[in-house]
Formats: C-alpha cells, structure tokens, sequence
C-alpha cells in the first residue's frame, strides 16, 4: 500500500522518524551548513562531522549559506518477492521526507535531499535538478561524512585492497585508515551499525577517510577520473543511497533489507527465466596450479573434462557446470601483456556446439565465462558479439571477472567508468536473459533487487585465496555475515573438502571440513558454487549433504551472531531444515535452541560436526556424524574446535526409528568435547613452551624496521610466523644475517635449541646457508658448536615458501648467554631475477629448551 501525505515545514531542523518510531534522522541547516544526526531509541549514534554539500571543478562549492525546507513526505508500506531472495517475502517499509536546499548569495542555486527513515536503519541521497550548474555537473568531492564516539569499535576492511578481495581488521574507529563499506561499528552504547551505500549507478563507489584532527570521524571520499573529476553528469542526477543499517543486536546485522530496500523495484516483469543455481566446474584445479587456463598440455578446459563434469552434474542433481580458460587468449592474462581475450574463439580442444548439446541432453545449463582481465576497451568492443554468442549456444548464466589493472589507463577500479561499464554488462545480460556472476566487481549496493538475474557477485576475499601463501583465517568466515554480507550475496566458491590441498607447496586451507561445508549453507549466494573438483566430491561421505544444500531458501533464522567468533545459521527449503555453523579462530560453543521448528513436526537430524580427532591443524578432515530425533523444544549443545563447525540436516519424519539413547549420548559427549575443544590450539596461536620468553635479546646484526615483526622481544617471544608472512611475526634482516645474544637471565641447563627461517624466493627471502650456536657464562668468552648446515637437496623454486628450523639438539651445557648466528644468504643467488642483489634474512622465534 502507499500512503502519499504532505508536510511544510520551515523549520531548519527536519527529522524522519521510522515507522516504529525506533530510529531517526534529522537534518538540519545552521548558519547555513548542513548537517545530520541519527539516531536509535533516541540515542545519538552517529552524525555529520563537517558541513556537507560538493565541491565542483567548474562551479564554487554548494556548501554555504544553505537553507532547508521540507517539501514532501511519504509512507511506504510494501512487500516484494523476487526469485533470489533467501528470506521469503520482503517488507519495504519506511517514512520519506523531500527536502529542498536553497542556497543564499549570488548563485541561489538549489538542489534536493531525499531522507529515509526504516525499522533497520536510515538514508539519504542528494538530488541535482536539471540545470543545476549549467549543462553538466562535475563533482569533485561529496562532503559527506560521518562522525561516531571516538571509543566505538570497527570492523573495516583497507579500500586500497585490490576488489575488495581484503581480509577484515578490527579497530577502535580512532585507529582505523581509509575503509571501504559496508563499515561496521559497535558502538559503546552497545548498538550495531553499519555504513553503506545503496542503489550505486552512474557514480564513483565510496570510501570512508579518516578526518585529520577529528578521530572517530570520517569523510565520504570517492576515486576520480583521471582529470581529477570524481563523477561526471549531464541534467537531473541523484548519488546513490548513504545509508546507516542500525541495530541492537548482531541479528540485525545479517537480517537487514535496508540495502535492497532502497533501489528501485525489479526492472525485469517477467522474472520467470531467472533462476537460482548450484554449480560445479572447471576451475579448483587452475588455482590449484595443476592445470592451466591456457590452451597446453595442462589446459583444464577439455572437451573430455567439461563432458565429465556434465555427467557428475546431471548423477547428482547439480544445475550448472562453469568452464574458465575454455576461449583463446589467455596466455595473455596474469602475463606482462595487455589482456586480450578473445570471446567468440574456442582453444582447439574444447568443443562448444557439441558440450552445448551434450549438456542440454543431460538437462544441464553451461556456465560461460568472461575474463577480461580488467581490458574494458577490449571487452566493451566484444561484449554484445561475446554475449550473442553465449546466447546462441544456449548458454543462460555467465561469470565475468575483472582480475587486472583498469584499461584504458588512469581508469580506477572503482570509480565512475567502471560503475557504468557494471551498468552496461547487467542491461546487456538482462536483454539476453543471462544470469550473471561478477567478479572483482564493483561493490554490491542492493542492485540485485532492480536487477534479479544479478544472483551473485565476488567483492569478496573467497576461498581462491587459499590457493596462495595468503590463505583466510578461520576468524574471516565469521566476519563476512556482519561485514561484507550487508552488501548483498557473495560468491565465496564454499566447499573445498581437499584441506591440505598442496602439501608439497606448503599450501593448504586452514578450516576443518565442517567449517567448508558450512559456509555453503552461511554464505549466501543465488548462483552458488561447489567448488572443489569433482574427484574429491565423488563417494566422499559429505558431498550427499552438500548436494542437498540449496542455492536460496524459504526462510532464514539467524539462530547466534558473535562478529569474528561464530555464527550460525537455520534455513527452510519446502519441509526440510538445514542448520549450520561456523567457529572462528578460536574454539567455540553455542546451545542451539530448535525454537524455530515447527512445533508439531518430529524431525530426524543428521549432525555433522567436529570430534576429538579433528584438528585445524593435524587432521583437518575428520569429523562426526550423529543422528538423532529432535523438535522445536529441544536445546543441543554444539561445541566447534578452531576453524571448526557444524552442519545439520533436519528432515520431518512419521515414525521414530532412532532411539532417544542418541540424543542423550551426544549431550553427555558435547560436554566432554567442549573442554577439550577449549584447550586446543587457536588458529594463529603459535606460542611454543620456551625458557627464553621475556629474556632480553642483544643484535648485532639490526633488523630492518620494514619487517620488525613484533618489536625487540620478538625472537623469543613465543610467537612462531607461518608461512604466510604477513601475519607480522616474521623479523626481516635484508643484506645480513641474524646475529643475536639472548639473555637468560640465571644460569640455565640448555638441552635443545631451535630458530626458524623463512624462504620465500618470489620475495627475495633465502634460508642461510648455515647456523651457528655458541654460549656462555659471562657474555665474554663464547664456546662454538658446529654449525646446523642447509643440506639443499634441490635448489630454491621460485613461488615456494617454506618454513625450516635449524635446530641444535641433545645438549648439555649450562649457560646465561646464547650466541645464534647465521650465514649465507646475503644476496639472491644465481638463477634469481635478483642474483647478486640483497636478499633477506626472515627470522622467528628461538626456542630453548631446558635438559630434561
Ligand atoms: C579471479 C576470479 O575470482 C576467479 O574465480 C577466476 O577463476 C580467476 N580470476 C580467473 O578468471
Ligand atoms: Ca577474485
């Protein structure tokens, strides 16, 4: 229903109330500046901190002598549904309010702010009439900004970030830099909020920049074109949506409509042809490094390997099969060359016209793929043939990336170029009824509602990241729900069950198998992949769970919320639950209460979850299985180890034929799993029992304050550096070697000592070519062991890092002083891009063991 009512004020305060009279914006003009406070239960949670209006390149600011006055006002009280929504029926419902700026002085110019209230948040948009400035409009900076309580704590990620592929800090807002949003913040009146925006089109994305001299504060800052313009417009022109989702619980944080509540309704009448999706594919095994995207002995997109896929699809019930590096050109991507694919040519061992009947045979759809490699000139001049193309073979879902630098050259990632090249792909698609997957997009603003066949887009550090020697955190997955998920659905590519995947490169994924199998079901994304490769899915005792999981649900509960340590959520498709879990870094627990189910229905649970014998670290892939009757009244214990979690498959049932013994079994086994669970090792928690700890440490050899790990202490501080070495633990000596005198303090009887080197030749890091350990009473007079060698048994590869301990054992000797040195390894050896440059030294953590 839509209730249009009107209101004139002359007041130069105007505030929008939502509909439950829970939150509120107020604008307000005061000695001519603009201004706005929000606020929830009548709590001011944030507000402006500088005046706001634009800057423009050629026309004086709108910033000034502004006055305010209500024009209009509305309600809006709707529902919507559309195909790829998770949560059953949306309700659109908020308060309006028109207001007109008029600036004073020579210019009376005038433009418009349009001001929302919602039950989840508030927003507002700025609204250039025609002719505002001239013909065109050329914004240099929106003044915008945002001010919170200078003790409020952040969720952030760095906007500099490559795509939004970052992982998430968390800050007191006066410690955070520039950051992308969706920016969330606790504030110390213990509400949730977060900024955002909505409805991007035609628009530099924004970014949030800390304010000189004001902490807590941040200003609306956008990435310019290259003449310095950051948004360029011709006639009447609207910015997007700045919104702030507020909220007194984390609940609220993932059960949020406000961003898609804001853009317009769908574009597209008839949604019939849009369709969620599960999907398999060519494409684990690239990152992998097994096979190549290019056409070669290794080329992954075969005709015999796509066929094999169809065939596993259509076994399982599985929709969609992606194929990437099935076209010519991709020995120009990831190279020193200009990206130039070509989008109509297939590499001569993949056969389109005979997988596309092949498929369509076996009721499977084809998922195309697009890689521009950022070469938008080159995509822009393709795209309606690349797309008339795909639509001739019947192709109906497309993955398009952007994995490189913008061209033509000086285009941002980010800004208005690529805002409206996103634009041209989404109409193009819809014309062609093509389902769409963004990758290294623009940010998601809620389009998706305007524009349902958007069903997913990247914008997200996925699990591609784990391929590399930066792999996620367990604590990310439970950061992404209250963060990046605010945005909209990702495309995580969720369910990797092969954990340590390439053991031989030191590569590996740090969850437990339950932690890969729920974030299928946590992750939200219409156009979902399974994304490991189907040899590792084929009789694994999971893959029947993970093919039941749906690519959007009924109904969503968020069932516990705890940003950074654990989330769990229950979805309903048709009759049939699925509950899920996911811990963090560290091990956690939750009573999970079936309060949801239906109250008269029964229903037979099949629990997978973590047991004694997982560990992140040892045994990855273990995991429990426990099957048992349960009802809205029951209340079951679910302890996750580090990196763990939980799945639950909950099917109604007449008849019992589980004993009710089970249900008792596994509550007693819970509180037995959740102490031990307690006492394992945390992800990243790599403290090592040490008779060093605390002892002073002497260089001789300084390190270099570019990689100074954790400060003086940080040798033996307890804390090992993992391969991947922007964890901060590593201690970086460039052109030297390590030499170091630990203190013990008081005599001590030493019977083994170790010190850990990284290599990482990609970064002109080599291990020494020996160590040598010497001791002593007074710090004068040393005593020498023979030195730990290398012993190479092959030479160093490029792209491997390894850990490797040089350690001195079966000692006895009493000392105060430790003397460890290494050699070698000053500069980058011979066969190195580098050879004959500095080279690094990266050292960690010296452990001293006492004689036992
Ligand atoms: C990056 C994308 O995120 C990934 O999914 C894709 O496989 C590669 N680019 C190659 O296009
Ligand atoms: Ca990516």
């Amino acid at each position: 229903m839509l209730c249009l009512c009107c209101a004139v004020s002359h007041a130069q305060s105007i505030q929008v109330v939502s509909p439950d009279g829970s939150r509120s914006i107020t604008v307000k003009a005061e000695s001519g500046s603009l201004g706005f406070e929000a606020r929830l239960q009548g709590k001011l949670v944030v507000q402006s901190a500088q005046a706001m209006g634009f800057t423009f390149a050629s026309a004086p600011a709108f910033l000034e002598k502004l006055s305010i006055k209500s024009k209009e006002s509305r309600t809006v009280n709707q529902t919507w549904s559309a195909p790829n929504l998770s949560n059953g029926m949306m309700r659109d419902h908020f308060n309006e309010t028109l207001i007109e700026i008029a600036e004073k002085g020579i210019e009376r110019r005038k433009m418009q702010m349009l001001v929302r209230a919602y039950d989840d948040g508030v927003a507002f948009r700025y609204i250039f009439p025609e002719g505002f400035s001239g013909d065109s409009i050329l914004i240099t900076e929106e003044m915008t900004s945002f001010r919170f309580n200078d003790a409020d704590t952040a969720w952030w990620a760095p906007a500099e970030d490559f795509a939004y592929e970052s992982l998430y800090k968390k800050n007191n807002v006066k410690h955070v830099g520039a950051a992308s949003t969706p920016f969330t913040v606790k504030s110390v009146s213990g509400y949730w909020l977060s900024v955002h925006e909505a409805t991007l089109v035609d628009y530099s994305e924004m970014y949030l920049k800390p304010m000189e001299g004001d902490s807590g504060s941040f200003s609306t800052a956008l990435h310019p074109w290259p003449d310095g313009v950051a948004c360029k417009a011709l006639g009447k022109y609207q910015t997007p949506w700045r919104c702030v989702l507020m909220e007194t619980d984390q609940t609220g944080l993932i059960n949020s409509s406000l961003v898609r509540n804001l853009n317009e309704p769908s574009a597209i009448k008839d949604m019939s042809w849009i369709k969620p999706i599960r999907f398999i594919g060519i494409w684990w095994g690239m990152h992998q490094g097994k096979f190549t995207w290019s056409e070669g002995e290794r080329h992954g997109a075969t005709t015999d390997r796509t066929k094999k896929n169809i065939l596993f699809a259509q076994e399982h019930g599985i929709e969609g099969v992606l194929v990437e590096g099935w076209n010519k050109g991709w020995d120009t991507w990831a190279s020193d060359k200009i990206p130039l694919q070509d989008f109509t040519q297939p590499t001569n061992d993949f056969d389109p016209i005979a997988l596309t009947h092949f498929a369509r045979a076996k009721g499977i759809n084809l998922v195309g793929h697009h890689e521009t490699g950022g070469n938008i000139t080159e995509y822009e001049r393709q795209m309606e043939a690349a797309f008339s193309y795909y639509a001739s073979l019947g192709v109906r879902y497309l993955k398009t990336g952007y994995a490189g630098k913008i061209l033509p050259d000086g285009m941002h990632h980010h800004g208005q170029f690529m805002v409206r090249h996103f634009q041209k792909v989404v109409e193009l698609a819809a014309r062609h009824q093509m389902c769409l997957n963004v990758h290294e997009s623009i940010k998601p603003t809620g389009l998706d509602r305007t524009w349902p066949h958007l069903l997913t887009q990247e914008a997200v550090r996925g699990n591609e990241w784990n391929a590399t020697y930066k792999p996620n955190p367990p604590s990310h997955s439970v950061t992404l729900p209250f963060t990046r998920g605010i945005a909209g659905p990702f495309d995580y590519t969720p369910g990797l069950f092969n954990i340590n995947h390439t053991p031989e490169k030191n590569k590996r994924i740090y969850n437990l198998i339950t932690h890969q199998l729920a974030q299928c079901v946590v992750f939200e994304s219409p156009m979902l992949m399974f994304a490991d490769e189907i040899e590792q899915y084929e009789n694994h005792p999971l893959w029947p769970f993970v093919k039941n999981i749906k690519a959007t649900w009924d109904t969503t509960v968020v069932v516990a919320a705890d940003i950074g340590r654990m989330v769990c959520l229950a979805r309903k498709s048709g009759s049939t639950w699925v509950v899920a879990g996911l811990s963090g870094n560290e091990s956690s627990s939750l009573d999970l209460d079936f309060r949801f189910l239906d109250k008269a229905i029964t229903y037979k649970a099949t629990i997978i979850h973590d047991v004694p014998a997982s560990d992140l670290y040892y045994s990855p892939t273990q995991f429990g299985k426990t099957e048992m009757y349960l009802g809205a009244n029951d209340i079951i214990p679910m302890p996750m180890l580090p990196g763990g979690g939980f799945f639950i498959a909950l099917e109604s049932i007449d008849s019992a034929t589980i004993s009710a013994e089970s249900q008792k079994r596994y509550i007693e086994n819970s509180a037995k799993f959740k102490r031990i669970f307690e006492a394992r090792r945390k992800f990243g928690d790599n403290r090592v029992s040490h008779i060093g700890v605390g002892k002073p440490v002497k260089r001789a050899a300084p390190f270099s304050e570019q990689y100074p790990a954790s400060g003086m202490n940080a040798l033996n501080d307890g804390l090992r550096g993992s391969v991947d070495y922007s964890d901060g633990c590593w201690q970086g000596y460039l052109g030297t070697g390590v030499d170091v005198t630990i203190d013990l303090g008081i005599p001590d009887t030493v019977g083994k000592v170790r010190i850990g080197f990284l290599e990482a030749p990609s970064s002109w890091i080599f291990l020494p070519e020996e160590v040598e350990l010497s001791y002593s009473m007074d710090g004068v007079v040393f005593q020498k062991l023979a030195p730990q060698l290398l012993n190479r048994s092959k030479p160093f590869e490029m792209g491997v890092h390894l850990i490797k301990d040089y350690e001195f054992e079966n000692l006895n000797f009493v000392a105060k002083f430790i003397k460890l040195r290494s050699k070698g390894s000053m500069v980058c050896p011979e066969g190195h891009p580098g050879a004959g440059n500095p080279s690094w030294v990266f050292v960690d953590e010296v452990l001293i063991d006492r004689k036992k």
